[in-house]
């Protein structure tokens, strides 16, 4: 009887005396060569582990290397690399004390997380035409697409369905039909329309004719004056020619000239 409880007694104490041992150390310290020694900040690992007369020394984690949390640890984890290849891009850069934070590219959203850190995100879906956008993705969710009813549509883009265009309603007539993706396509103007439209091209075109045949009258009117001009005597001429020969016989072909000047004029 007593030998059993010494059984009993081993077989509680022993495995609870061992888990004591390896709790030995406080909190803040950790075990190395069955010995205490303080543990190193986060951003920190430790360069020498302590001795019975030195504590631990502890140096600062590299550049893109880092440890979060109170360590005994001689190297830093390495700085996680945001992998555009899985759709992510940097949300928070790497500190000493702190790993990357990925998050999800423009466009994208996670599908995949670990420890609320993004580890993979794909593209939001697209809507179909037909369809409108009911709800625009974000990083953590898709795009929720709902199809158009009734009179409207959507090519897929819209973020509501648009009421058709009514062509009547304009002066037009509908050459095709609108669908849930497309816009009624409205074509030539009503007859109406298109009698005003002709009628006011007509009357400009009478307008333009009337126009040219007044101009040309008044080029010939003026034409005929200057040669009666001539007639009567051009200053301007008779002191040329005069410069020129001093003679009245030379006054003919000084009018021949005045002619050619007037048609450019
Ligand atoms: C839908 O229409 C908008 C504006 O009308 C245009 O910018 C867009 O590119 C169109 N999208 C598709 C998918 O055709």
């Amino acid at each position: 009887m007593f030998a059993l409880r010494i059984i009993i007694l081993i077989t509680l104490i022993v495995p609870l005396n061992y888990k004591l041992c390896s709790c030995q150390c406080a909190r803040a310290e950790y075990e190395i060569h069955k010995q205490c020694c303080p543990m190193c900040a986060p951003g920190n690992r430790v360069h020498w582990h302590c001795t019975d007369d030195t504590s631990t020394t502890c140096v600062p984690c590299p550049s893109l290397t880092f440890t979060d949390e109170p360590n005994g640890l001689t190297e830093c984890f390495p700085c996680t690399v945001c992998d555009a290849s899985r759709g992510l891009r940097v949300n928070k850069v790497c500190t000493r004390s702190s790993d990357t934070v990925c998050g999800p590219l423009e466009r994208f959203y996670c599908i995949e997380k670990k420890k609320d850190c993004c580890t993979l995100a794909v593209q939001h879906s697209e809507c179909s035409p037909g369809q409108y956008i009911k709800q625009a993705g974000t990083g953590s969710t898709d795009t929720v697409c709902a199809e158009c009813t009734g009179d409207t549509y959507s090519n897929g883009s819209f973020s509501s369905c648009l009421p058709h265009t009514k062509c009547e309603a304009l002066g037009f007539t509908e050459t095709n039909p609108g669908t849930h993706s497309s816009d009624t396509k409205c074509g030539n103007p009503s007859t109406a329309v298109a009698i005003v439209a002709s009628s006011i091209i007509v009357a400009l075109i009478i307008i333009l004719v009337i126009f040219f045949f007044i101009f040309k009258h008044i080029r010939k009117k003026k034409q005929s004056k200057s040669s009666g001009k001539k007639e009567t005597g051009n200053v301007f001429c008779e002191n040329e020619s005069s410069k020129v020969v001093g003679s009245r016989e030379i006054v003919e072909p000084s009018e021949t000239e005045e002619h050619v000047l007037t048609t450019y004029e």
